[in-house]
């Protein structure tokens, strides 16, 4: 969703701002807009529409070779997609610049607040109202830091936010409540970045924010202190990132790099974490010694998207390795419907961004009820993360496509660590474990394998690519594979695509299958092998075309199509049976001419409700 950029420090400003935009376009926007200081005047420009029109219109006005500024791309919240809405917004007087992201709950009230004073508000954004309240607040502070910190006091909501003020020549405020903010240390210059793929490139030694803190940034650093003004201390860190994580290095897409990427980003998931000896797992950042692993009664896995469903598959992995009860819910419904918080259970976070406001306020409700939560995340220092304190981290690398493949996978994966872990305290001998351990060190390469038939999806696709509805079918193991590839191709190709469980099919939706109704069915070769075969047969008796995806030897003839996985050891099954459906709904998409990164009206990491 929006994204920031804030610059100052020796070097033109401009380019580096609008380098820093083009880095976070991958999380959806609608609009952008830098403004830069320069001989006491903050020079703005915005504009409806991508980062490129937004260069366009800087490149049609003279050269501008101030060193401080901020920027940013918006995703609508408060008001269209339009010129005036677009970030930053100004003071009355101009003096005040704030680029914002996240939601001023109260703006109703502050807007009109402000106009009962006379102000006239131009946009009808919640930031302008920020904009004016910095700048009445300014003739009684002692700072800006001050201005912004007795401003942020009447203002409800989250925020991660920069300020500019005319009057001072290369320094930067920022804030941050809810909302990701990162500063990037430089020598002699500093960034602000609401996401570190904007700064990777100049540095990695970056200052996460915490929730509450504000920070005052001039081109030799930075001092933070909270919102009661007390000081903090905040040494930099190394981010693991390098600038190349963010390039298509060859690739068409990211998507397409980053599902190549996962038999290596699997492999790192596994790197010492799995261990023959005791034929089970090591994941150190659970903080949960033998005893916590089986005092846990109970699992309940929460995440939003694609991370729900792969939430979906841990559950089925703790259920059939660990044998006690799991299950997964949308962490988007769980704090609306109070829920009651068991002691006995081990609730787990999902989330690639760590940034989803939807988890990240599953996660404090759980805090706040006293539940027992971790994380499993991609990004590390992210929201989510923080606020669980323990956990397991994806090792995915960077994700940039809205559409989330590698994370994904290593999700299941890291799921799999965790249920075999949670098995290895309770009944589950030892063969047994180290059955999981060599089907987990096995998967790098049988993902490859998946992979190398690429040509062969991609012919399957072109023939169905203009089906206007698609089912996505399957069995216990294969149902949130099923859910899963459903997602996949209505995120990317629009193709309307529903998912079913299997036995569902004769409860209602059979009644929708004939020859233009595509069902992709998966088959793993498990004990229900001859039910999923009766329902393809339920399927082609009434004219329903079949792709199935499988590792069984299926009966010549019975689908229209077959989409071969390798055989692994089957509690592992619907990961490798992921991966053609990334395949599959790719090449429609493609097929179909879509913006495969930046699928419409989704952004990579949703960070309002
Ligand atoms: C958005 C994306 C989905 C993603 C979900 C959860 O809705 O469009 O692809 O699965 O967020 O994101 P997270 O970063 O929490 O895994």
């Amino acid at each position: 969703m929006c994204g920031i950029v804030g610059y100052t420090g020796t070097r033109e400003a401009t380019p580096v701002l609008v380098e820093g935009l083009h880095r976070l376009e991958y999380r959806g926007y609608d609009s952008a807009g830098v403004a830069v200081l320069r001989r006491g005047k903050v020079g703005v420009t915005k504009t409806a529409g991508r980062v490129r029109d937004l260069r366009d219109r800087l490149a049609e006005s003279p050269p501008n070779p101030a060193t401080v500024g901020i920027a940013h791309t918006r995703w609508a919240t408060h008001g269209e997609p339009s010129d005036r809405n677009a970030h930053p917004h100004l003071d009355t007087e101009g003096r005040i610049a704030v680029v914002h992201n996240g939601i001023i709950e109260n703006a109703e009230q502050l807007r009109a607040r402000l106009t009962a004073r006379g102000v006239e508000l131009v946009s009808e954004t919640d930031t302008e109202a920020l904009a004016h309240m910095i700048a009445a607040e300014l003739a009684a502070a002692d700072s800006l830091e001050d201005a912004v910190r007795a401003a942020l006091r009447h203002v409800e909501g989250t925020y991660g936010l920069v300020v500019l003020d005319r009057t001072r020549p290369d320094e930067l405020v920022v804030a941050r409540n809810g909302s990701p903010i990162v500063l990037g240390v430089g020598d002699g210059e500093m960034f602000v970045a609401s996401d570190v793929a904007a700064l990777v490139h100049h540095t990695q030694r970056v200052v996460f924010l915490d929730d509450g803190e504000l920070a005052t940034v001039h081109p030799g650093g930075y001092r933070t202190s909270t919102l009661e003004a007390r000081r903090t201390s905040k040494e930099p860190t190394t981010v693991e990132l390098a600038a190349d994580d963010y390039e298509l290095g060859g690739h068409s897409d990211f998507m397409r790099k980053e599902m190549a990427e996962q038999p290596e980003a699997v492999a790192r998931a596994l790197r010492g974490r799995l261990d023959d000896r005791f034929a089970t797992a090591h994941l150190g950042g659970l903080g949960l010694d033998p005893m916590a692993l089986r005092a846990v009664r109970r699992v309940k896995f929460l995440g939003c998207g694609s991370a729900y469903y792969a939430g979906q598959m841990g559950a089925t992995l703790v259920e059939e390795l660990a044998r006690i009860p799991a299950d997964a819910e949308p962490a988007s419904e769980f704090r609306y419907r109070d829920p009651v918080v068991d002691p006995d259970t081990l609730y787990v976070a999902i989330s690639q961004s760590g940034e989803t406001l939807d988890t990240l306020a599953a996660v404090q409700e759980l805090r706040r009820k006293g539940g027992r939560v971790i994380g499993a995340v991609n990004v590390v220092g992210s929201a989510i993360a923080r606020e669980c304190g323990s956990g397991v981290f994806l090792h995915a690398g960077p994700e940039v496509s809205v559409a989330s493949t590698k994370a994904l996978t290593n999700m299941t994966v890291s799921f799999a660590m965790l249920a075999l872990l949670l098995g290895r305290v309770r009944d589950l001998s030892a063969a047994a474990g180290l059955r999981v351990v060599t089907g987990l060190r096995a998967l790098p390469e049988r993902i490859e394998e998946v992979l190398a038939d690429d040509e062969r999806v991609r012919e399957v696709a072109k023939r169905y690519a203009h089906a206007r509805h698609m089912f996505f079918l399957g069995r216990v193991r294969g149902w949130p594979v099923a859910r899963e590839g459903a997602q996949k191709l209505k995120e990317i190709s629009y193709v309307h695509a529903e998912a079913y469980q299997a036995a569902e099919l004769k409860h209602g939706p059979l009644a929708l299958i004939d020859a233009d109704m595509p069902s992709v069915v998966l088959v793993p070769d498990d004990d229900l092998l001859a039910k999923n075969i009766g329902t393809i047969e339920q399927i082609k008796a009434r004219g329903g075309p079949v792709i199935a995806v499988t590792n069984a030897e299926l009966p010549a003839g019975l689908a229209d199509e077959v989409l071969r996985v390798p055989r692994g050891e089957p509690e592992l099954d619907p990961i490798l049976l992921t991966v053609p459906l990334q395949l599959l709904a790719y090449h429609i998409a493609a097929e179909l001419g879509r913006d495969i990164d930046k699928p419409r009206n989704l952004a990579k990491s949703v960070t309002v409700e």
